[in-house]
């Protein structure tokens, strides 16, 4: 095993994923192609459902966060485990429901949901919406009221604390473009308000304080602020939220430096803490909910490639090119995301070729990794990049008019295509 139970090497020494050789996966589905070994993205579905039921109470389930990756078989998969979903662009409500996903499962995000989204989750019957600020909050009770519907609301409010990981991925800050602020009031006026708006049903509170987080004190944070919240408004309103959903955020780890996280003994504690909080406030245990996306399917993920030119520049560094990047995986130019990449097709040999990983992009900042090291690469070995199943096809583009890469789904050591690869002609296809 290598970080994760979807990885290991077989006799021949190549990766495996799922179970399958990566080399002969290449070969048949070519590359870039991300592989998708399902059986583990249901056990953690599993994993989080059971763990929900037993500390944060019978009836919480996970929403799964379909920002982290989202194709229509995925959706199908999270229907049959039986999770909720939060989706955050009526390309994402539209993607659900063509999946034959139940909307009423669904959570709406955003926080600059347009009068044409608010209509469509209203069409679709999207469950809950979870409105940013006071003045969506007015659009959709208007709009509600003209399509004759009473949709469920919850309130996006900002806790405002800081999770201590990338600047980029904090949302819970008290300045930030997301949710009403606790801090500065304006939270109490937009609970106020949503009380008295004539076709909407307030159900409770959602807040969101970051991601990649491998502690649970910045939920435990979280908690603590907003069932303080929850009791100050009942003071204040007479009104108990029946649901308190505390956002996605638990960390996933990319490479041997990170921790290890056992989400269970998290998930434990944070229900133990949470039980102890609701006492002290004198409040009614709400309905929890969490939104795990990057941690239901980035371990099940591997980015295949083949290796192109191998360089050295005398007295600076190797480059190996790939033929990916930055528009199947945008994570490292954008954050210096730090990735496991090994060379697939000598995965037993020492890895002692010092590297920088390139893509193919005509742009100097299409890198993959620097300062790593891998079995020396020949043109022709199959690259691997592990950890790559959240945040990467989602987050793909088709810079350079480079075609998107398609989505194998490994299961129980069968491999079939459930995102077919983009042809040139797709990447045409709009253009008048
Ligand atoms: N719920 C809300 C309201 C969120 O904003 C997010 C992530 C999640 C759930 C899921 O969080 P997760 O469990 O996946 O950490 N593109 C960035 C990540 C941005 C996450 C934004 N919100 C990346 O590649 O790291």
């Amino acid at each position: 095993m290598i970080l994760h139970p979807t990885y290991d090497i077989n006799d021949q020494g190549h990766l495996t994923i799922g179970g399958l050789d990566s080399v002969l996966l290449a070969g048949e589905f070519g590359t870039p192609a991300y592989f998708l070994d399902t059986d583990a993205v249901r056990n953690m579905c599993r994993l989080y459902k059971r763990c929900f039921a037993k500390y944060f109470g019978e009836n919480s389930i996970p929403v799964y966060a379909g920002k982290a990756l989202c194709y229509k078989g995925l959706y199908s998969l999270i229907a049959e485990e039986g999770l909720c979903a939060d989706c955050v662009s009526s390309g994402e409500l539209y993607t659900a429901n063509a999946a034959g996903f139940p909307m009423d499962k669904v959570f709406f995000h955003g926080n600059n949901k347009t009068d044409s989204d608010l209509r469509y989750a209203l069409e679709v019957g999207v469950g809950h919406i979870v409105v940013d600020g006071i003045d969506e909050l007015l659009a959709l009770d208007g709009i509600a009221g003209e399509m004759g519907k009473n949709p469920t609301i919850l309130l996006r409010i900002t806790p405002g604390i800081d999770p201590h990981t990338h600047q980029k991925i904090v949302t819970g800050n008290v300045d930030s473009k997301f949710g009403m602020a606790i801090l500065t009031g304006q939270a109490f006026e937009f609970v106020k308000a949503a009380l008295e708006c004539n076709n909407l049903t307030l159900d409770g509170f959602h807040c969101h304080v970051g991601s990649q987080i491998f502690d649970i004190d910045p939920f435990t944070e979280a908690c603590d602020i907003m069932l303080a919240f929850v009791a100050k408004v009942k003071g204040l309103y007479g009104y108990e939220a029946k649901i308190l959903n505390i956002g996605g955020g638990f960390g996933v780890r990319y490479t041997e430096d990170d921790p290890q996280i056992d989400y269970e003994a998290n998930i434990r504690a944070l229900g133990e803490e949470i039980d102890k909080m609701c006492a002290e406030y004198k409040i009614d245990k709400p309905m929890l909910l969490m939104e795990p996306g990057r941690s239901i399917v980035a371990a099940a993920g591997a980015t295949l490639y083949t290796c192109g030119t191998v360089k050295s520049v005398t007295g600076f560094r190797n480059y190996v090119s790939v033929d990916g990047g930055m528009p199947d995986n945008p994570r490292y130019t954008l954050y210096q995301s730090k990735y496991t990449i090994l060379n697939a097709t000598r995965a037993n040999a020492p890895a002692d070729f010092p590297c920088t990983v390139s893509g193919r992009c005509c742009e100097s900042g299409d890198l993959l990794a620097e300062g790593i090291s891998m079995a020396t690469p020949k043109r022709g070995d199959i690259i691997a990049t592990l950890v790559t199943g959240a945040y990467n096809y989602s987050m793909a583009s088709n810079y350079n008019r480079i075609p998107r890469a398609p989505i194998i789904e490994i299961s129980g050591g069968v491999a079939k295509v459930a995102v077919r690869r983009e042809t040139f002609a797709d990447v045409a296809s709009l253009d008048i």
